[in-house]
């Protein structure tokens, strides 16, 4: 997005966009969410605030590596987006400050819970649910059925035709792998995911790919956040999402700050920016669909309706734990990824 359109959506928002305020030092943000966003959010917060964003866009499970490997010596002031799970391991580690924001009581409870639980070092940002995306012209052509359960993935029919991202690289995949071992227990959820291994023509190392490569035609399911759906639609693209009928699980998009944050004013002028249901707009402004944590943000009716939707009890400090997160990330390599296809 041009710094023009990133203006003209900002306005279309309302949102008041002064001439560009004075040089207010700079922030450094790992960005989690998709580029559009990030960059939204990087023009506005610096028309608006005179702070300059350094943006470097990671998936989840890259960030965290990322901020473990620059503990000693921290580059990144705050964390935005990604998939809860890591933003709590990166709590456990000690990487993140704690902050506990006055607009706290602002949140859904599941965004508060996600500050409670990790000793107020992360926040929810948004939330979104994990299902499946499907090309509707491609499994037209090619007569597949539409899959509507986890099983039907199973279906031989769909051998190399499905999707999903890498668990150690993607928040998206490994929100799959703790949500099928939460739904059917570790030693069937392992069984499932080796049979469906059969499926996959291609583990992506985002978690949004496989969702671009339905709508563009390169593959005809995929395992993604249903929120990712919609954006792709708008831009003409024949896909479409389905939640499974056995239950899913659903992410806490989280935000952190980084303990020994360099520009630590900053850091926390973003956040607090971030948390307001003004900035949250931005989400839906760049086509992303994930329902925003603060309450007075308006709903986009593109936003999936979680009332219509099976979910499971996703224990989020369990599987945000370091050691579990490790642990299946690790088995999932050794017992699924290293089989043959
Ligand atoms: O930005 C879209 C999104 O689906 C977010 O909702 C989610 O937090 C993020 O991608 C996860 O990305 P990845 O799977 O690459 O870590």
């Amino acid at each position: 997005m041009t710094m023009r359109s990133t203006l003209f959506a900002a306005a279309a928002l309302s949102v008041a966009v002064p001439a560009l305020a004075q040089d207010a030092g700079q922030i450094n943000v790992i960005c989690s969410v998709q580029a559009e966003w990030c960059n939204m959010i990087q023009t506005v917060f610096a028309k608006t605030t005179g702070v300059k964003v350094n943006m470097s866009l990671k998936g989840s499970g890259e960030a965290l590596a990322q901020l473990i490997a620059e503990k000693a010596n921290p580059k990144t002031d705050v964390w935005f987006g990604g998939t809860g799970d890591p933003h709590l391991q990166a709590a456990e580690l000690g990487l993140s400050l704690e902050y506990k924001s006055a607009s706290l009581p602002q949140l859904h409870a599941w965004a508060q819970q996600q500050a409670q639980q990790s000793g107020y070092k992360t926040v929810g940002i948004y939330s979104g649910p994990l299902g499946f995306g499907y090309n509707t012209e491609l499994i037209a052509k090619k007569k597949l059925p539409i899959p509507k359960s986890w099983s039907d993935l199973l279906n031989p029919a769909y051998k190399g035709e499905i999707q999903v991202a890498n668990p150690a690289s993607s928040g998206t995949a490994y929100t799959m792998v703790a949500t099928l071992v939460q739904l059917m227990g570790e030693d069937k959820a392992f069984d499932y995911m080796k049979a469906l291994h059969k499926n996959i023509g291609q583990y992506t190392r985002s978690g949004t790919g496989p969702i671009k490569a339905v709508a563009r035609g390169e593959t005809t399911v995929s395992i993604s956040f249903v929120h990712d759906g919609p954006g792709e639609a708008m831009q003409g693209f024949p896909v479409a999402t389905i939640t499974p009928a056995e239950g899913t699980g659903a992410e806490i998009g989280s935000m952190s700050i980084i303990k020994g944050a360099r520009n630590l004013d900053n850091a926390k002028k973003f956040y607090e920016w971030a948390l307001t249901a003004q900035a949250q707009q931005f989400g839906a402004a760049s086509r992303q669909f994930q329902l925003p944590s603060n309450k007075s943000t308006p709903v986009d009716p593109r936003v999936p309706d979680f009332k219509k939707i099976k979910f499971i009890n996703y224990d989020y400090a369990k599987y945000g734990a370091s050691t579990e997160r490790k642990r299946l990330i690790s088995k999932w390599e050794k017992d699924v990824n290293s089989l043959p296809r």
